[in-house]
C-alpha cells in the first residue's frame, strides 16, 4: 500500500508510519499546485491530508485509487463526506486533541478584545506619548459574570465554556442543531434558540461545525439582534461571518468588537478593513498550533492511516 502524505507532520505521527513499515510519497517542497496533488493521489491508496485541496466528486473522480482519507484537522468541512461515504471511502479526523489548545485561542480573543489588547500594543508600537492616563477614553470591558453564549457546543465550545466559567463565573447558553444534555450538565449550560442566543450573549463564541449552508450566516441581519456590548469570538471557520457585515456593525458600534482566528480567506487579506478597527484582534488560524495539539493530532492521523492498511476500521472514522 503506497500513502500520500503532502507535509511532513510532528514526530509522534512520523514515527508510527515508519514503524509500520508503509510506503509514503511525500513532495520535496509541501506548496504544491492542484494538479500536482491530483498527480500524486493518482499513485496512492490512501492520503494523510494536511490542508491542501477540495476532496469532492471530482476528486474522487481523479483519484480511483484512493480507498481512505485521513486528515489532519478537526473539520472537515474541505471533504464531501456524503460523496465519500456513497463510494465506501472512509475519511477520519482528528477530534479531542486539539479542544484546549482551539479554546484556549478562543479565550485569548475574548479577553484581548474586552481589554483592546491590539490597539494598546499598537499604540505601544507607535510611540503614542501619554503623560497621564485618559480617564475616560480607550476603556475595555470586564467579563465577571457575563453571559457566554456557545454556537455549537461540542468537544471545543465545552472547554470554552469551562474556561469562562471557572475564571469568571459567566453564565453559559448554547444552540446546537439538536440539545446535548450530557455536555450541558458539565458546565450548567441552557438551552436557548438562536435568536435568544444572539439577544442574550455578551461575548458570542463559534464553535460548530462548518457546512455549506452556514456561509455567511453571521451577517446583518444577526447582528441587529445581538447586544451593543457583544464580542463576538470566531474559531471555528471563516465562512461562518459575513465580514462586510460585520465590518459595518463594528463601525457603527452595533456590537463592541470581534475576535477572528479564522477569515475568509485566510490569512486574511492586509487590506480587510476589519484590521483598522480598535475592538477587532485577529490571528492567523492558530487555533491547533502547540506542541502537544499538533503532535495528538500527528498519532491520531497516523493511526487512521495504520488502521486502514491493516483492514481496520479507523478510530476515528466520520462516516456514518
Ligand atoms: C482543525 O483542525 O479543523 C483546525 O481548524 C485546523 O484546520
Amino acid at each position: 500500500m503506497k500513502i500520500f502524505i503532502n507535509k511532513l507532520i510532528p514526530e509522534d505521527g512520523m514515527k508510527i508510519l515508519a514503524d509500520s513499515g508503509i510506503d509514503l510519497l511525500m513532495p520535496e517542497n509541501p506548496e504544491i499546485s492542484y494538479d500536482e496533488w491530483i498527480g500524486y493521489c493518482q499513485q496512492c491508496d490512501a492520503i494523510l491530508n494536511i490542508g491542501a485541496y477540495k476532496i469532492d466528486k471530482q476528486f474522487f473522480d481523479l483519484c480511483p485509487s484512493v480507498k481512505a482519507v485521513s486528515l489532519f484537522s478537526v473539520g472537515y468541512d474541505q471533504v464531501d463526506l456524503e460523496e465519500a461515504t456513497r463510494r465506501g471511502i472512509p475519511v477520519s479526523n482528528t477530534p479531542d486533541v486539539l479542544s484546549k489548545a482551539t479554546s484556549d485561542i478562543a479565550f485569548l480573543l475574548m479577553l484581548m478584545v474586552s481589554r483592546l489588547a491590539s490597539f494598546h500594543t499598537n499604540q505601544v508600537r507607535l510611540g503614542v506619548r501619554f503623560k497621564y492616563f485618559n480617564p475616560i477614553a480607550n476603556l475595555g470591558q470586564e467579563l465577571y459574570g457575563k453571559t457566554l453564549g456557545i454556537f455549537g457546543l461540542g468537544r471545543i465550545g465545552l472547554e470554552m465554556a469551562l474556561k469562562c466559567k471557572a475564571a469568571y463565573q459567566m453564565n453559559i447558553i448554547y444552540h446546537n442543531r439538536n440539545q446535548h444534555p450530557d455536555l450541558e450538565k458539565q458546565v450548567d449550560a441552557k438551552y436557548v434558540s438562536f435568536e435568544e442566543l444572539l439577544q442574550q450573549s455578551d461575548v458570542l463564541s463559534i464553535h460548530a461545525n462548518y457546512a455549506p449552508e452556514h456561509h455567511g450566516k453571521f451577517d446583518a441581519s444577526v447582528f441587529q439582534q445581538m447586544k451593543p456590548n457583544a464580542i463576538l469570538v470566531n474559531t471555528a471557520r471563516g465562512g461562518f461571518i459575513n465580514e462586510e457585515d460585520l465590518y459595518e456593525a463594528l463601525q457603527s458600534e452595533r456590537i463592541w468588537g470581534a475576535g477572528l482566528d479564522v477569515s475568509d480567506p485566510e490569512p486574511m487579506l492586509p487590506d480587510n478593513p476589519l484590521l483598522k478597527l480598535e475592538r477587532v484582534c485577529v490571528l492567523p488560524h492558530i487555533g491547533s498550533a502547540t506542541v502537544e495539539a499538533r503532535g495528538g493530532m500527528a498519532r491520531t492521523a497516523a493511526e487512521n492511516i495504520v488502521a486502514f492498511v491493516d483492514g481496520k476500521p479507523m478510530p476515528t472514522c466520520l462516516n456514518p
